[in-house]
């Protein structure tokens, strides 16, 4: 049997070239090598979404879902599904948080930096955040992934998933796989702004579907080597975000690119020209895709339905065997 992948989003909207290259690039090449499962994750979403705003959602998890199809997930091969669909995950949510120490929770660091920027304090914060970790176990068991894909901050979470797996097969008997992390390949993109990494809520980013015009007007004000004040001062390179999105976009005239900027015969302003005109032509291919997507709303809910469908067949299944390894009815 070929290994099983699993991975999840949650529903931001519209992703960015950032999104693109530090996870979906990957999941579409996970493709050939395993059999994917891949989670618009919405109940994770409402530990930070909240009142009126959980409306919002549901318009973030089509626009979400229009980008995976059109960067080349392909339902054909991979299962593409929304969380809240296969309500198995709850279930197992809630029994898992019986085998799990509170201790092992708090120490999670994504917790206490939630607990942060959420301006809230470990008393005040709901509940649903602290099993947030939890909530992820049973999305990758449910499913007995033995991979999952995920940057950096997560190998936290995926540390803790082992250890509750280990700890269920110790009691109850040997049920769940340990997943293993894999580690997108660094590549943190940074946003527009050179100062922080690329993100939405930042407005320092390029949108995958963004139009090609718009691309090049956003580039205009990016930064660059903070050193060039003038066109006649020369560049460095090394220094430039506009030129680490060059190495992205596979310029294949970054050796120019290098001495002309180092130089100054090159100047920004063309420089972010050339660049837009290579992002362009890069997602071309992507964005027509996606805008014929956009006109078959049908199609994504068959998608999505049949995803929803294969998804809720392996996760009774684990559901059933669950239910029978710890003696419930
Ligand atoms: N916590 C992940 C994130 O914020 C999203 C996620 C939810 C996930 N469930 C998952 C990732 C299961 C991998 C596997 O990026
Ligand atoms: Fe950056 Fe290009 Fe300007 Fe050099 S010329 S500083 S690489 S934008």
């Amino acid at each position: 049997m070929k290994n099983r992948i699993f991975s999840g989003m949650r529903p931001t909207g519209k992703l960015h070239i950032g999104n693109y290259f530090g996870a979906l690039e990957n999941w579409v090449k996970l493709q050939d090598e395993f059999e994917c499962v891949y989670s618009v994750v919405d109940i994770h979403a409402l530990t930070t979404v909240t009142g009126n705003e959980t409306k919002t959602i549901n318009a973030n998890i089509r626009e979400m879902v229009l980008d995976w199809l059109a960067v080349g997930i392909d339902p054909e091969k991979s299962i593409v599904f929304i969380q809240s669909q296969v309500p198995e995950v709850m279930t197992l949510h809630s029994l898992l948080s019986m085998i799990t120490p509170m201790g092992w929770l708090l120490r999670v660091p994504t917790f206490k930096e939630k607990v942060r920027q959420m301006d809230e304090t470990e008393e005040s914060v709901n509940y649903g955040l602290v099993g947030y970790p939890v909530l992820q176990t049973a999305d990758i068991i449910l499913y007995k992934a033995n991979v999952v894909p995920v940057g950096e901050d997560q190998v936290p979470h995926i540390e803790l998933a082992r250890e509750i797996v280990r700890r269920f097969n110790n009691l109850f008997g040997n049920t769940f796989p340990e997943p293993q992390p894999r580690l997108t390949e660094a590549r943190l993109i940074k946003g527009l702004d050179g100062q922080q990494k690329m993100s939405k809520s930042l407005n320092n980013h390029i949108d995958i579907s963004t139009p090609n015009e718009e691309t090049v007007k956003k580039l205009r004000t990016a930064f660059t080597d903070p050193q060039r004040i003038k066109r006649n001062i020369p560049g460095r390179p090394k220094m430039c975000n506009v030129y680490s999105l060059h190495q992205l976009f596979g310029s294949n005239n970054l050796k120019v690119i290098n001495k002309e900027c180092s130089t100054a015969e090159r100047g920004c302003v063309e420089c972010k020209i050339e660049l837009g005109e290579n992002i362009n032509s890069f997602l071309q291919e992507i964005r027509e895709r996606r805008i014929s997507l956009e006109k078959q709303p049908k199609l994504i809910e068959e998608i999505l339905a049949d995803g929803k469908n294969k998804a809720k067949k392996i996760a009774q299944n684990t559901i059933n065997e669950v239910y029978e390894k710890m003696g419930l009815s």
